[in-house]
């Protein structure tokens, strides 16, 4: 006899149980009311697009594109990728739709899951779910403020209390070049004591060496020059403007002159925001200080960015649009479900039924449905157990569910053109007419 298959999620994907709706509720919600009030309109996508978009998008040297895209050629021959993130998508979208043609700055939300072959860990999966917020079409500084302060208000509105924003400045191709090379030369006499990966990255993409998290690299990393060191004029002007209005704003930020983002696209403006255990090794830190990076020990888990962006003036003209400048960012909801459910924050309210219907054999059994949907359309959300046949496991499951009124309906009260109304705290019972009971249930709903 052949062996009974024994299914399981892929790894690194995760089921979201019933349990854990009402935090992914709650989380789509505040972004939804967040973002609307500050004028953002919802946009999707589709799960997949080109290969080529991320190619070029995120960018060929990144890890996300060299090590963790789910690829597929399609049976018409396309080659396809699962997004690994929104940007890119809409990027295309905005191009696609001429959306340039809008009034600017267009603004646009998206939400939902996305692909990446992790190495899974706590905070890390290969599918995972973002909300992603972008803004087309202006150049301020004050509207990368903007972006970090709704990311840093939702979470707020989420109850999250310590948190602390890392900003830094990655400059644009007026200076970066003068920087990589000035890197490259404080690294190339320092490959020995550089990781593998480290040693390539200094020729092909200097700058993720400043985002190694081994060891021996952030030895290195420690003396490294810093871009803050060799902006040009433009880029020092916008990142001065964008601490001041971050200052205006009273949020807490950090300079960090090591964060360089894992994506290509960035210009000017990153910055990542943390929770709690960062925060707190960070705290005797005077506000706006420069950082040193994190030990080793305090990587992963504590480590995990809950918000990550920066602003990319590049990319639309880098995907066939023209020169519009844009800024963005994501947040991953996992990480701050797990956050929300580890310090007790609260989810969505799921409202409870304050109605059960118990019917007590084959007619009522009958009869049942038709009731259940004329409650339904007057807006009245009712509990039942129609699987069920005695009157007191019904009873006692209304019980559980702590209704205010539980409706008998038995074959006498059908025959009768009757049913029942218990109300569950006194036990005391009405009966009324069948074609009443709604009525009589929001008369009393009402009190
Ligand atoms: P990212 O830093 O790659 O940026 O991702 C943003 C956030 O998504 C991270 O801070 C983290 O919370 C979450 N995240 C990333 N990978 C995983 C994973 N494997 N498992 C769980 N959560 C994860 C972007 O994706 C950019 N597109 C953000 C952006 C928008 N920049 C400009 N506009």
């Amino acid at each position: 006899m052949s062996k009974k298959p024994k299914f399981q999620r892929p790894t690194g994907m995760r089921d979201i149980l019933p349990s854990e709706q009402p935090y992914f509720e709650k989380v789509y919600r505040t972004v939804a009311e967040v973002a609307q009030f500050y004028g953002f309109d919802r946009i999707d996508t589709p799960i997949a697009e080109d290969l080529e978009l991320y190619e070029r998008g995120t960018g060929s040297g990144t890890d996300i594109v060299e090590k963790q895209m789910y690829t597929m050629k399609t049976r018409g021959g396309d080659a396809l990728a699962l997004r690994p993130e929104f940007t890119p998508g809409i990027v295309r979208a905005y191009n696609e739709h001429g959306m340039l043609n809008l009034p600017q700055p267009v603004k646009l939300y998206t939400l939902g899951p996305l692909f990446r072959y992790e190495h899974p860990q706590a905070g890390r999966y290969r599918q995972f779910h973002q909300v992603d917020l972008e803004v087309f079409g202006e150049e301020s500084a004050a509207i990368d403020a903007q972006i970090i302060q709704i990311f840093y208000t939702i979470l707020k509105e989420l109850k999250f209390t310590h948190l602390i924003i890392e900003v830094n400045s990655i400059g644009d191709a007026q200076c970066r070049p003068y920087y990589k090379k000035v890197l490259v030369n404080y690294l190339r006499p320092r490959q020995n004591s550089l990781c593998a990966d480290c040693r390539r990255r200094t020729r092909e993409n200097p700058l993720r060496v400043l985002d190694c998290k081994e060891e021996k690299c952030q030895r290195v990393k420690a003396q490294a020059p810093q871009i803050l060191d060799h902006l040009c004029e433009a880029c020092k002007t916008h990142f001065k403007s964008l601490l001041e209005f971050l200052d205006e704003a009273d949020l807490p930020y950090h300079l960090d002159p090591y964060l360089v983002r894992g994506l290509d696209y960035y210009t000017k403006t990153v910055f990542e925001i943390f929770s709690e255990t960062a925060v707190q090794l960070r705290e005797a830190a005077p506000r706006g200080a420069s950082l040193a990076p994190l030990e080793r020990g305090e990587e992963t888990v504590q480590r995990n960015a809950l918000v990550g962006g920066g602003r990319y003036d590049n990319l639309v003209r880098l995907l066939g649009g023209k020169d519009v400048p844009a800024t963005g960012a994501a947040a991953g909801v996992e990480r701050i479900i797990s956050l929300m459910k580890e310090k007790g924050f609260p989810a969505a309210e799921v409202p409870g039924s304050k109605v059960f219907l118990a019917q007590l054999g084959d007619l009522p059994k009958k009869k049942s449905l038709k009731l259940l949907e004329e409650l339904r359309i007057a807006k009245i959300s009712i509990a039942e157990s129609l699987g069920r046949d005695s009157l007191r496991t019904q009873l006692a499951r209304a019980d559980k569910l702590n209704v205010q009124y539980t409706l008998i309906l038995g074959q006498r009260e059908v025959l009768d053109g009757t049913i029942i109304i218990r109300k569950m705290d006194t036990g005391e019972q009405q009966i009324v007419k069948i074609e009443k009971v709604v009525d009589e249930l929001k008369k009393r709903l009402k009190k």
